[in-house]
């Protein structure tokens, strides 16, 4: 078999090195990962989904002044659309939570989640980035167009066989293969049958997506240095996407306690939960999941739960307790280091590579 570094993706995204930095929203992505990450010759991406258009605008603007290499925009493909059928039941558990933090108590009369997404595919439309990519779904096709229009690429992460296809189909230029290792949200399109979402480990679901489909495919989830960057060559990924492996980065926004838990934090600590968004997502387990497990009431749908429990998260991590924070993590945390900037985890993963390979 013939690995090689320099991959047909490398070419498509015009980057040195086939490694995407995944796009992290709520404030692990910053401004200055992406432009780190590009900078070192992959390409960085910012999480952009949870802000309003003119900030992204904005953070754009700001990637630009520190980069000329290309970079993308990561939104999730989803309308905001509350849902306060349960909205009583749910903050009054989140009302005994807010005492603990001296919050004011929430009534039940409904939670509001601002629909930004048109506003903010407009804004990345507008300043011309060169990659969108997206979670919880392709992109609708009429923006799909639009992007392609503008010599936008598109990516769309998968979770399975069937979400492949779709992604493929829709025109998009390459697609993200979420193990079940990943941290953070799962992308599963559609989770009405199943609220935890699909949940194929790497290893079997690279192989399986690069069987069926045409375009690129990147391996995501529990990638953490070159030995996992070469499997996933090997397996037939083009190259890989990891979020997890620069959480602790220099250049990463995640707060001070947060990073202090995932060093020391192991393969064991995480879990799959739905209980901050609504969504499922694997984060490491902590008292707020513990709590909610308790109650044994359904979260709300996303946003709507991501929104009614926004309160507490901030307050928890105004206070420094990682307890009640959402604390978005993969499988690999014992690869994690210490105070290492971006380009010197990019240079690492891509000098292991070149030993094994
Ligand atoms: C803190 C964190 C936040 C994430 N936020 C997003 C996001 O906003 N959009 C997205 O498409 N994926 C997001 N992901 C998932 C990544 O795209 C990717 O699937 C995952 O990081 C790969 O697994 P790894 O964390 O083991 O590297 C996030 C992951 C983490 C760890």
């Amino acid at each position: 078999m013939n690995i090689k570094l320099d991959t047909e993706l490398c070419r498509i995204f015009n980057i040195r090195y086939p490694i995407f930095l995944a796009g992290m929203a709520g404030g692990p992505g910053t401004v200055s990962l992406t432009a780190a990450v590009s900078n070192a010759g992959g390409l960085g991406t910012l999480g952009a989904a949870y802000m309003e258009p003119e900030a992204i605008r904005s953070a754009i603007r700001d990637i630009r002044k520190l980069t000329n290499a290309p970079f993308g925009v990561n939104l999730f493909s989803i309308r905001a659309t509350d849902d306060n059928t349960r909205t009583g039941e749910v903050q009054r558990e989140l009302n005994d939570i807010r005492n603990k933090f001296g919050l004011p108590q929430v009534a039940g009369e409904g939670v509001r989640t601002p629909d930004h997404f048109e506003q903010q595919f407009t804004v990345v439309l507008e300043e011309k980035v060169p990659v969108i990519s997206t979670a919880f779904d392709v992109l609708p096709a009429h923006m799909i167009e639009q992007a392609k229009a503008g010599g936008i690429r598109i990516v769309t992460m998968v979770t399975t066989v069937n979400e492949a296809l779709l992604a493929e189909q829709a025109g998009c230029d390459a697609i993200v293969a979420q193990g079940s290792e990943a941290g953070g949200h799962r992308g599963t399109f559609d989770i009405s049958n199943r609220p935890m979402g699909a949940n194929i480990g790497t290893m079997a679901l690279v192989p399986q997506i690069v069987d069926r489909v045409h375009i690129p495919v990147i391996a995501a989830g529990g990638i953490m240095d070159g030995r996992g960057l070469v499997a996933a060559l090997a397996l037939g990924a083009q190259g890989v996407q990891m979020g997890t492996r620069f959480l602790t980065s220099v250049e990463s926004g995640a707060h001070i306690s947060y990073r202090q838990k995932l060093l020391a934090s192991t393969e064991e600590s995480t879990v799959i939960t739905n209980v901050f968004s609504g969504r499922p997502a694997r984060g490491v387990a902590n008292e707020f999941i513990e709590v909610w497990e308790k109650s044994r009431l359904e979260p709300l749908p996303f946003p709507t739960q991501n929104t009614a429990t926004r309160d507490i998260r901030t307050a928890a991590a105004k206070q420094n307790n990682p307890d009640y924070m959402s604390l978005w993590a993969g499988q690999g945390l014992r690869m994690l280091t210490s105070g290492q900037s971006a380009e010197s985890i990019v240079q690492e993963t891509i000098n292991q590579v070149q030993i094994i390979l």
